[in-house]
């Protein structure tokens, strides 16, 4: 007897053959002289169909693990290629259908689901996420291998703060052993908001280096789109002087990605389907913010922040710009220098000060990516207060073999939201972290 996923089963590759097959009941049919019933064990979206006596209905509910031996057969279904005779079914783990949040034949909506955390696995929605998750992240790699960029695990514990947004949780040992007095690192440590500085570092000896890995952010906010722990995919690109050549690399990773996922999870993906465009047309426009400001003034529509030329994008503003441009992903560039962190590149030749900057905005989502070039002189850098103290190290890049280049960075949960049409962020990771919840 082999034992076989699911998946395996499904492919209709070993008909007669006596095989085992385990995994939790999706669904129960009892009938006349037989009982159908649904196996799944979270390699696929499809369940197969089991053909067993009539006597189990008592213990085979929804939810419960099962053992099934038999032999697959073809089946005479339209829906389902192969379907297992059982000889043998062994009940490991019952589940009280009473007790169980999830019930045989409901559609449950993902706010319901989420309330359980532990448990919303055994939903098909949310193992079809999983699986997109789980290939997304192989997509992302395999887009950075294939253009000849070298990974990086740049680290979690830092005492830099990246993006100076005042978003850190520090870092400290607790426990009986530990001295509160004393300070474990002899610095103030943090979680990381961003592996850039790292990547900078790197950059001075690999021509393309990218990271991805968890990120932290102190961010007091329940909105659709934010976590205090999110994974972003950050790629640093040396001798680069344009915009151009960041936009292309962020454009290429989007859409290499996207046409993996869509390609090795067909099936998985049509269960979220709403509006998934497969070629999302990532716009080269070169949209800059004062042509992004204009756009806002001009609309008749009225928003709750300010959109004057200096004020940041925000959410309302970013989904306006998008739908603006026909709903596809839009870039826009050149932001008021003043917004930006430290290391952003100072465009001293333009009329309204700015920085080399770019966003990009994408459907039902807002800002998916934030990059820039990075201030390579210098003396420009010099000039940004405190950097002597703090960034000594920094500056040091500069002095020896300093290059031009540039980053950005994607937020992950958000480009699962965009290509999924899913309008939480916390529907699409295993466990979500935000203010007051850090169940589990
Ligand atoms: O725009 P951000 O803050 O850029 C950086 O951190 C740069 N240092 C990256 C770089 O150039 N290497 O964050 C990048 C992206 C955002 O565009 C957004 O998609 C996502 O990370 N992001 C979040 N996602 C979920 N929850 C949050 N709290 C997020 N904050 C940022
Ligand atoms: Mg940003």
């Amino acid at each position: 007897t082999r034992k076989l996923r699911i998946s395996e089963a499904l492919l209709g590759s070993e008909l007669g053959a006596n095989v085992k097959v385990q995994g939790w009941v999706r669904s129960v049919r009892p009938q006349k002289t037989n009982l159908f019933f649904h196996v799944n064990d979270g390699s696929c979206l499809q369940s197969l169909q089991i053909v067993a006596g009539s006597d189990l209905d008592e213990l085979l509910t929804f939810g419960s693990a099962v053992e099934v031996t038999g032999i697959l057969k073809k089946s005479p279904h339209q829906k389902q290629p192969v379907e297992l005779e059982a000889e043998q079914i062994h009940i490991i783990g019952e589940c009280n259908p009473v007790d169980f949040p999830f019930k045989i034949k409901e559609r449950h909506s993902l706010e319901y689901i989420r309330q359980f955390p532990h448990l919303r696995c055994r939903t098909n929605a949310f193992s079809s996420l999983l699986r997109i998750r789980s290939e997304a992240t192989t997509a992302i790699h395999s887009y950075f291998k294939k253009n000849g960029f070298v990974q990086i695990h740049t680290p979690i514990i830092t005492s830099n703060d990246c993006e100076g947004a005042g978003e850190l949780f520090q870092v400290e040992p607790s426990g009986p052993d530990y001295d509160e007095n004393e300070n474990f690192f002899s610095v103030p440590a943090f979680l990381s908001v961003s592996g850039q500085l790292h990547l900078e570092v790197m950059s001075g000896a690999f021509s393309g280096v990218y990271t991805f890995g968890p990120t932290f952010r102190a961010e007091n906010s329940q909105s659709r789109r934010h976590l205090a722990e999110f994974y972003m995919v950050e790629a640093e690109v040396s001798f680069t002087q344009s915009i151009e050549d960041l936009t292309k690399v962020m454009e290429d990773m989007f859409r290499s990605s996207t046409e993996h996922v869509l390609a090795h999870c067909a099936e998985d993906v049509n269960l979220f389907h709403k509006h998934v465009t497969p070629g999302h047309r990532v716009s080269l426009k070169d949209n800059n913010l004062t042509w992004a400001v204009d756009i806002l003034n001009r609309s008749s529509q009225e928003f709750a922040f300010p959109t004057d030329w200096g004020c940041d994008l925000q959410t309302e503003h970013e989904k306006y710009l998008v739908k603006h441009c026909g709903n596809i992903p839009v870039f826009v560039t050149d932001y008021p220098y003043d917004l930006k962190p430290f290391y952003a590149r100072d465009n001293q030749d333009s009329p309204e000060h700015t920085a080399a900057a770019v966003d990009l905005l994408v459907p039902g989502v807002g800002e998916l990516c934030g990059g820039s070039l990075r201030e390579e002189r210098l003396d420009l850098l010099r000039a940004r207060a405190g950097l002597e103290d703090t960034y000594s190290w920094y500056l040091d890049l500069r002095r020896f073999g300093s290059v031009p280049h540039g980053g950005f960075g994607l937020g992950f949960e958000r480009y699962l939201q965009c290509i999924l049409g899913v309008d939480n962020i916390k529907d699409v990771i295993p466990f979500p972290r935000f203010s007051h919840s850090c169940l589990l």
